[in-house]
């Protein structure tokens, strides 16, 4: 029995890629930017951090990134210390896309920015063209190649971005706000591509966000993030809950959301639950109102 459950435990650890645990980290000038973050990262997750503007999602980005050290706490990747590891064996794993993909990019094509990291990882000329191509594919870009960066979109450049990022064949990617500044399809298509890395490729993903309406359709699961402390955890409908609690935060309930809360809290309509997306939403009215008929 014991062996059983030893053996379990084991099989259950070894899924989790990032155990992430920061008591304190404050930039030089003095500011406490991080003070209580408790994370832990299975494989094959696609995670979000859901703050408002100055929570910190940036800052534990970089961290888990290995860009900051200077933390109290720990960060453990695939069960190693992050303070131990060296740059390169970081990138190897794990891959930070930036907020601006203009701090990102730098060639002057699409096909050179992707190149630059399987070159620096010194693969060989065939396999470099076949990273280029298979990363170039995956984010949809392909006919780009030998366009130049300046000409891109916003949205095609956060493509690109991650293009490179894959290109290096990383397994673990972490977004910060990969949706922001994109129009309303761009946004959809962004969260679409992210969701086919992570279910097709097992990209496991952490992407930090505040846009609380596209968060129910496609996170496993939230952390959500304020004035530097993880104050809930759990999947979409564990973490959506009053709106008070949100608004506490800073954040609010999807819109859909908050139609139903009001129905139900202000005008007394008899909602079962609160859902979070539209096409939960269309079944619960349809629901509730079969129900107010047959009472009639
Ligand atoms: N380089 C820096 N030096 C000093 N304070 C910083 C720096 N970067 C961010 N901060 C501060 O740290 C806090 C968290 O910022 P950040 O991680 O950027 O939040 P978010 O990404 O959620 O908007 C904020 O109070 C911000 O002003
Ligand atoms: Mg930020």
């Amino acid at each position: 029995m014991e062996n059983i459950k030893s053996g379990q435990l084991s099989a259950v650890s070894s899924q989790v890629r990032l155990g992430v645990k920061i008591n304190s980290f404050r930039y030089p000038d003095g500011t406490q930017a991080l003070s209580d973050i408790n994370m832990a990262v299975n494989r094959g997750e696609f995670i979000g951090i859901l703050g408002s503007n100055g929570s910190g999602k940036t800052t534990l980005l970089k961290i888990i990134d290995g860009l900051m050290k200077d933390f109290e706490g720990s960060v453990y990747l695939d069960r190693a210390d992050i303070k131990k590891l060296s740059p390169k064996e970081i990138y190897k794993k794990v891959g930070l896309i930036f907020q601006n993909p203009d701090d990102q990019l730098f060639a002057a094509t699409v096909l050179e920015d992707v190149a630059f990291g399987p070159i620096n990882m010194g693969f060989k000329e065939d396999e470099v063209i076949t990273r280029i191509n298979n990363a170039l594919r995956d984010v949809e870009m392909e006919e780009y190649a030998r366009k130049s960066i300046h000409n891109l979109s916003f949205g095609q450049k956060k493509r690109i971005c991650i293009a490179g990022l894959l290109a290096m064949g990383h397994e673990i990617l972490l977004l910060d706000e990969p949706t922001a500044g994109l129009d309303p399809m761009g946004e959809y298509k962004m969260m679409t591509l992210l969701t086919k890395l992570n279910k097709e490729k097992g990209v496991t993903i952490i992407m930090a966000t505040h846009s609380v309406d596209l968060v129910p359709l496609f996170l496993d699961r939230l952390y959500i993030l304020s004035k530097g402390c993880i104050v809930r955890e759990g999947i979409p409908e564990e973490v959506f809950t009053a709106p008070d609690e949100m608004a506490s935060v800073k954040l609010r309930l999807p819109q859909i959301a908050e139609l139903i809360y009001k129905l139900r809290h202000e005008d007394n309509m008899p909602f079962g639950k609160i859902p979070l997306t539209i096409g939960e939403a269309r079944r619960e009215i349809i629901k509730t109102m079969q129900n107010v008929k047959l009472k009639i």
